[in-house]
């Protein structure tokens, strides 16, 4: 709640008190419903909406460098692609494992200390109590390579050279089974890993499509529009209670 609309809040309150007093006392007292009106209006009527401020108002900032971008732009895709040069065993694997990772994941991938399991589960994800792990839950073996490299070790990410990634990566595929102990993971070899749960989303969004832009000016005033529908009417979103929906096509 905003510090005016607070303010406004307590007015209303307050004027109801006032309203009470002086009907007891026998004086009339002017409504503030019409003060309370103009600052509704004032915080939420048309003039609220103002354009976005033009680009280099604050005057701050400069362009951001291609190495800079590049710096940021580390995404590796499910297909693969940018995937760097380099390679890692499982063997390898179990000994940065060991000193970079086991501490909250637990020895085996079990998860420790309420940090996440990373190994079993298979299975599981249509239970009441799923596993979602890489085994079970991940889809490509690709974006377990982005996940370690953009964010792991969790105290400290963007530490690990390439080589380790894979090894790691290696090392989490093989104790879920996925792959033999002498499997290589590198740019070519990731990209072929058939995850357990390849096949388990739904990559088709069954959502209707809606074509209305964003209004950022002169839009229309929010007294006016009336909510016909909502996610929920159309059966798009899962309930917190009773069976899990599965997502349908709204109709
Ligand atoms: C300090 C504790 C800690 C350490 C050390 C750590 N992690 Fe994690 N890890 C986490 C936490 C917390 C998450 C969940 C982060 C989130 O959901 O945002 C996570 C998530 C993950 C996931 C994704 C799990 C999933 O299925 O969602 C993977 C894979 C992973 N870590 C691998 C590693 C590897 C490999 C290492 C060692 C290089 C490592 N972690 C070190 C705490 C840690």
């Amino acid at each position: 709640m905003s510090r005016s609309r607070s303010i406004a809040a307590a007015a209303v309150v307050l004027g109801a008190l006032l309203g009470a007093r002086a009907a007891m006392a026998g004086t009339p007292v002017a409504s503030t419903q019409a003060q309370d009106r103009a600052v509704w209006n004032a915080e939420g009527g048309a003039g609220h909406y103002k354009p976005a401020k033009p680009v280099g108002y604050y005057a701050i900032g400069t362009t951001p460098t291609p190495a800079e971008i590049a710096g940021w732009t580390i995404a590796i895709p499910p297909s693969g692609a940018g995937l760097p040069a380099g390679q890692g065993t499982a063997a390898q694997g179990e000994t940065i494992y060991a000193s970079n990772c086991a501490m909250c994941h637990g020895t085996f991938g079990q998860g420790k200390n309420g940090y996440p399991q990373l190994v079993g589960g298979v299975g599981s994800l249509a239970s009441s109590a799923p596993a979602k792990t890489v085994g079970s839950y991940w889809p490509y073996a690709t974006t377990v390579w982005d996940y370690i490299n953009r964010a792991m070790p969790f105290y400290a990410p963007h530490t690990l050279k390439p080589d380790q990634v894979y090894a790691l990566t290696a090392y989490l595929l093989n104790m879920n089974g996925i792959v033999h102990s002498g499997f290589v993971a590198d740019a070519t070899t990731l990209p072929a890993v058939k995850m357990p749960n390849r096949d388990g989303f739904i990559w088709k969004d069954p959502r209707p499509v809606t074509h209305n832009a964003a209004c950022m000016t002169q839009c229309a005033n929010p007294v006016t529009i009336k909510i016909t529908s909502n996610a929920a009417s159309m059966n798009l979103t899962p309930r917190l209670t009773g069976p899990v929906d599965h997502m349908k096509p709204g109709k």
